[in-house]
Parts: structure tokens; C-alpha cells; sequence
């Protein structure tokens, strides 16, 4: 199956740049930059990706931005997250980032969005790669830092089509954030929130309340209830979920105990993500096959993830046709 899910055209939809920095990258970026980093060595870096939870992976994850600071430095983070997609046939793909980690370094908004854009056109010439870009407020910042981010977008709202919500979960609801959201509704933004990774499954429900989401990232704990599971299969609302994000972050024990494959089968729009790959041992393909090595699945099911980002995702119904037939033909001739 490995030669499947290698060459299935792939839609991601959940993946935040800064956690495509591989521990290579930081390096060459802290020298660039002269940068101080808290490691001497790539592998000592790997040994440093042991969480426990959520907050111990992201007090890594906002550290290692420290080395990100010129235009150059965005568009290269960018361009080998690109290249990395294009190694695992991804067709489309929806970005995060997260504009107040370096806004509050001292970073100015428009060098990070321009050296992100930059790469994210040039992966569409060059690679054939579409994509979209999604900023995410820090939901541990409160509501006036998220308003003030809100208001630095407006000059790139031709690069920017969504905002999301990101960070830890648990002691910031979703209501911290009503009245932003809705601005940017109101300004045309598409919007999605991290919600039941951490978090329980009422979270879920607050988030599609209060914020009236397009979709949810994560949203793995919606199985604890029963009756918020039957109406996001009716809804179809969609799930970024993320498997190898959750096994290191402790949300599940172990691939065997996730619930993705049960989800997809209770028909609610599921797709699979990679979160942020550099820091949770995997790409696309690797969390595809992570979830087929501990739930087996058939050749239709595994694209059914593929067709369910398709639906999930915010490219026009034109391109979302061109991608359907490319994996439809994809499908045919590998039955
Ligand atoms: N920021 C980056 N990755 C995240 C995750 N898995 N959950 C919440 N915030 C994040
Ligand atoms: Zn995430």
C-alpha cells in the first residue's frame, strides 16, 4: 500500500509553517542570523522533540522561531515545506502561520507574510502546487493582541484568505475570541479553529457556536459525544486531523487507539494532516501510513481522505472538479 498512498494526489489543510522547521534549517538560520539556539547539534535537537502534552511541544515550537527574522528566512521555511509536499504528490495545500510569534519578537507583519507569499506563488509556478494561507491568533494572547493582528492583515488581504486559532486549548475558550471572528467574517476571511485536540467536545461546539468556523482542526474529541458525532456526519462539517500530531502530543496512547478511521467511517468529512511535521516525525505520506499500518483500510478508503480535503477545503468548485478527476483517475487505474 506504501506505493498507494505515495503517488495519491494529496490535499493538506492543517499544517503550520513554523513546525516545518527541521532541525537543519534552524541551524543554517541561526548562523545566518547569528542566533543563539539552545542546541549543538541536529540530533540534539531530535532528542529534544520528547513531549508530554501540548504546552511542552509548544514551548519548543515558539523557541524555535527565535531564528526566523528576515523576508528571506519566511520564503525559505515555506519553500522546503513546498518541496517536501512535492514529494509526497500534495496536489493543494491550506497554511497556517502565526503572525503575534513574531510580531512580539520585534518581527514586522509584512516581512513575514511577504517572504511566506513569495515562496507560496513560486511553488505554484514552478512546482504546480496551489495553495492558500491561513493566520492563526494565539488563543493564549488575549482578545486586543488578536484585533491588532487582525488590522496589520488588511493591506494583505489578497494573500490572506482565512483566520484560525491556534496554541493551548485548555483555559482559553473559544468566547475569548467571539468578537474578532466576526469582524473577520465580516471583512470576507473564511475561519477555522483548533478545537478537541486538548480540549474537550463541548470545545468543539463552542467553536462552531461562537465562531462559526468553516471547519475544525483536530476535533478528535468530538467521539466522547455521541450525539455532536451524528451531527457533524449530517453537517459534514469538516475535521483537520492530525494522527502523528496526536500520538506525540498524547491525545491518543498509541495509532491503535485513534478513532480517524472509525470517524471516516461513520462518514463525517475527516482528512488527514501533518501539523507541524518537522517536530512530530512526519510528512503526509508518513501519517497516511501510519494510520493504514494500524487500521487497515482499502484502496477507497484511503482516498476517501484525499476526497474529503477536496470538499474541506476553500479552492473554487473549478479546481475542486480538476483535483476530483485526477484522483478519480488515480483510483481507476490502481484498483
Ligand atoms: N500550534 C502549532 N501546532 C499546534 C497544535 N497541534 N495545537 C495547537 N496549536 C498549535
Ligand atoms: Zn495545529
Amino acid at each position: 500500500m506504501k506505493e498507494f498512498i505515495q503517488s495519491l494526489p494529496k490535499v493538506e489543510l492543517h499544517l503550520h509553517l513554523e513546525g516545518t522547521l527541521e532541525p537543519e534549517l534552524m541551524f543554517d538560520l541561526a548562523r545566518r542570523n547569528n542566533v543563539d539556539i539552545p542546541f549543538n547539534s541536529v540530533a540534539e535537537v531530535r532528542k529534544a522533540y520528547n513531549f508530554h502534552n501540548l504546552q511542552s511541544f509548544l514551548d519548543i515550537y515558539f523557541k524555535g522561531t527565535d531564528v526566523l527574522i528576515e523576508e528571506q528566512d519566511f520564503f525559505d521555511l515555506t519553500w522546503h515545506y513546498l518541496l517536501r509536499c512535492q514529494k509526497d504528490n500534495v496536489q493543494h495545500t491550506e497554511v497556517f502561520f502565526d503572525p503575534q510569534a513574531h510580531t512580539q519578537r520585534g518581527i514586522d507583519f509584512d516581512t513575514v507574510v511577504n517572504g511566506i507569499h513569495r515562496a507560496l506563488l513560486k511553488g505554484t509556478s514552478e512546482l504546480g502546487i496551489t495553495s492558500k494561507l491561513i493566520m492563526c491568533f494565539l488563543r493564549h494572547l488575549d482578545e486586543a493582541s488578536a484585533f491588532a493582528t487582525l488590522a496589520q492583515a488588511q493591506p494583505h488581504k489578497d494573500k490572506i484568505v482565512g483566520i484560525g486559532l491556534d496554541s493551548t486549548e485548555i483555559g482559553h475558550p473559544a468566547a475569548k475570541f467571539e468578537r474578532v471572528f466576526a469582524q473577520a467574517r465580516d471583512q470576507g476571511f473564511l475561519t477555522v479553529a483548533h478545537a478537541g485536540e486538548e480540549g474537550p467536545a463541548d470545545n468543539i461546539r463552542e467553536a462552531l457556536e461562537l465562531l462559526k468556523i468553516n471547519r475544525i482542526d483536530h476535533g478528535v474529541r468530538c467521539a466522547e459525544d455521541e450525539v455532536l458525532v451524528a451531527q457533524l456526519a449530517s453537517s459534514r462539517t469538516p475535521l483537520t486531523v492530525c494522527p502523528l500530531s496526536n500520538i506525540k502530543l498524547k491525545v491518543f496512547d498509541q495509532m491503535e487507539q485513534h478513532n480517524i478511521v472509525e470517524l471516516l467511517r461513520k462518514g463525517l468529512c475527516v482528512t488527514i494532516n501533518s501539523d507541524d511535521p518537522a517536530y512530530f516525525g512526519g510528512y503526509m505520506v508518513d501519517n497516511f501510513m501510519a494510520v493504514h499500518n494500524a487500521h487497515p483500510m482499502t484502496k477507497l478508503e484511503i482516498a476517501q481522505f484525499t476526497f474529503n480535503a477536496i470538499e474541506a477545503s476553500f479552492i473554487s468548485a473549478s479546481q475542486k472538479q480538476r483535483l476530483n478527476s485526477l484522483t478519480n483517475n488515480y483510483l481507476a487505474a490502481h484498483q
